[in-house]
């Protein structure tokens, strides 16, 4: 029979002597995890003693305290009617007279608007927050504005159809959910609410490494054709990411791996930092982290990206990282964070093995004044156009619009990515917040297309935008492939 502890004996074990905390109505002696736990010892001794479910639950997904903890930490249960009645006021800020219906939110800025008026600030924090000034957040909305359209005429577009391939899968629409964390912080329907909004959509959806939720659960309900990919943060301890890609290989939805590059450490991403009840509160362990990673810092900021990058590796290189990946998986291999040509045109050699390309700086969360996508784009252009032959090019960071979707598929693009937008639907309104959020993309975007004279997604093209105010700000230097035995001048 397993103990039945009074809430009163829990909150005796409250410091780095003995520390237990309550789990789903289970006690658990946590007393020899802390010096293990990748998000530091901190913020688990500021639950200790307590009933840490609510913290806990939204950012582990299942099978972590079994990964992590020994059988003999779990103690007994707790006695459910010696909790205290009244549990911490919530921070959740509710609209006064219940939230307006999906229906009457008209673009991605209105979603964002309700969404993040439905979570707590430190979910609305991690989520919103970039690095430093947030230069790179904003251009890469503000580099789409600066593109102008070309529109035909006398072209029938009665029809318009929206389906691509991207890595060879076919998608119904040339926009997919990109790899972001924590889900559930949104919602409880998590990942797998998006998933089942994507499939609504035929939308490819990434997985994060630091899903809240694990990738079978995610995937488990997919529809005939839906399909998923699954981003990868290499691990410092490298067997973690072996484990899960063993786990990956075997789920038949997952159609590529996406390594990603752009953040081998976090940015400095202050919204979240500030967000001191994250810093204080929140342990965080993804299900890949390792035991022997590095800490973040233990005092002052910190907040949920410090606690998720604590086990990635910053030690990743070109020589030494594929050759390993290949090892562990024969699925196509899409590099992503690419920020410059010379790193694309790299990324070409790599073939077969390396499919594709993402053109990110993270959503404006890593390298603040790091270059949007679409600079990335046209400077592929400008110095080794041969990329767009060799590899599928996807692009993300900044889409709010239709609008924007087709400048960056003129451009070259086999598909364009939203990262912040579903979790915002999802704060919004679950799975139909998602929906509602890949409705109104896609109706813009047959709107755009059909406006410009284009009724198929093969259809746009170059002549379709004028991207000559945005020509000027991109990188003129040597081509930088000297070193590679190429030499590309400037065409533009
Ligand atoms: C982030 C990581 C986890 O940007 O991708 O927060």
């Amino acid at each position: 029979m397993s103990q039945i502890f009074d809430a009163a004996e829990v909150r005796k074990h409250n410091d780095e002597s003995s520390c237990w905390v309550i789990l789903y109505g289970s006690v658990y002696d946590v007393t020899d995890f802390l010096p293990n736990h990748p998000g530091g010892r901190k913020i688990i001794l500021r639950l200790a003693g307590q009933n840490a479910t609510e913290e806990y639950d939204p950012v582990h997904p299942p099978g972590t305290l079994e990964e992590y903890l020994k059988p003999e930490a779990k103690l007994g249960t707790i006695d459910p009617d010696t909790l205290p009645k009244e549990e911490a006021p919530k921070e959740e800020k509710h609209l006064d007279n219940g939230p307006p219906p999906l229906d009457s939110l008209l673009n991605l800025d209105e979603i964002e608007q309700l969404g993040s008026k439905q979570i707590s600030r430190k979910a609305w924090a991690y989520y919103y927050s970039g690095g430093d000034d947030l230069v790179s957040k904003r251009l890469n909305n503000e580099a789409y504005r600066s593109i102008l359209l070309r529109p035909r005429i006398f072209i029938d577009c009665e029809q318009c159809n929206t389906e691509t391939t991207i890595i060879g899968c076919k998608v119904g629409l040339p926009i997919y959910v990109s790899p972001a964390a924590m889900a559930r912080l949104a919602h409880p329907t998590g990942e797998a609410g998006i998933a089942k909004a994507c499939s609504r959509f035929g939308a490819l959806q990434m997985i994060s490494n630091n899903a809240s939720m694990a990738p079978e659960q995610i995937t488990s309900d997919a529809q005939p054709g839906q399909i998923f990919a699954w981003q990868l943060y290499a691990q410092i301890d490298r067997k973690k990411s072996e484990d899960m890609l063993a786990r990956i290989n075997k789920i038949p939805s997952i159609k590529f791996v996406v390594l990603t590059l752009d953040a081998p450490v976090p940015g400095k991403r202050e919204e979240d930092e500030r967000s001191k009840n994250v810093a204080s509160g929140l342990p965080i362990i993804s299900a890949v982290q390792s035991r022997s990673a590095s800490k973040p810092t233990e005092g002052g900021g910190g907040g949920i990206g410090k606690s998720l990058f604590a086990g990635t590796s910053p030690n990743l290189t070109w020589k030494n990282t594929l050759p390993w990946l290949a090892q562990h998986t024969k699925l196509p291999l899409v590099l992503k964070g690419i920020q410059t040509h010379e790193d694309a045109y790299l990324a070409s050699l790599h073939t077969p093995q390396v499919k594709g390309i993402i053109l990110s700086n993270h959503g404006g969360r890593a390298l603040d004044t790091a270059p949007p996508a679409i600079h990335t784009l046209l400077e592929i252009h400008k110095y080794c156009p041969s990329v767009f032959q060799n590899l599928d090019v996807l692009v993300d960071g900044g889409i709010k619009r239709g609008t924007d979707v087709v400048k960056a598929l003129c451009l070259g693009a086999k598909g364009v990515g939203i990262g912040r937008a579903p979790l915002w639907g999802l704060a919004a309104g679950g799975v139909e917040g998602v929906e509602r959020t890949f409705e109104i993309l896609s109706e813009e975007l047959k709107t755009a297309m059909r406006l410009l004279g284009a009724s198929r997604v093969a259809d746009l093209n170059m002549q379709h935008i004028n991207a000559r105010a945005l020509e000027r700000q991109i990188y003129d230097g040597p081509a930088g492939f000297e070193k590679v035995g190429m030499w590309v001048s400037s065409k533009l």
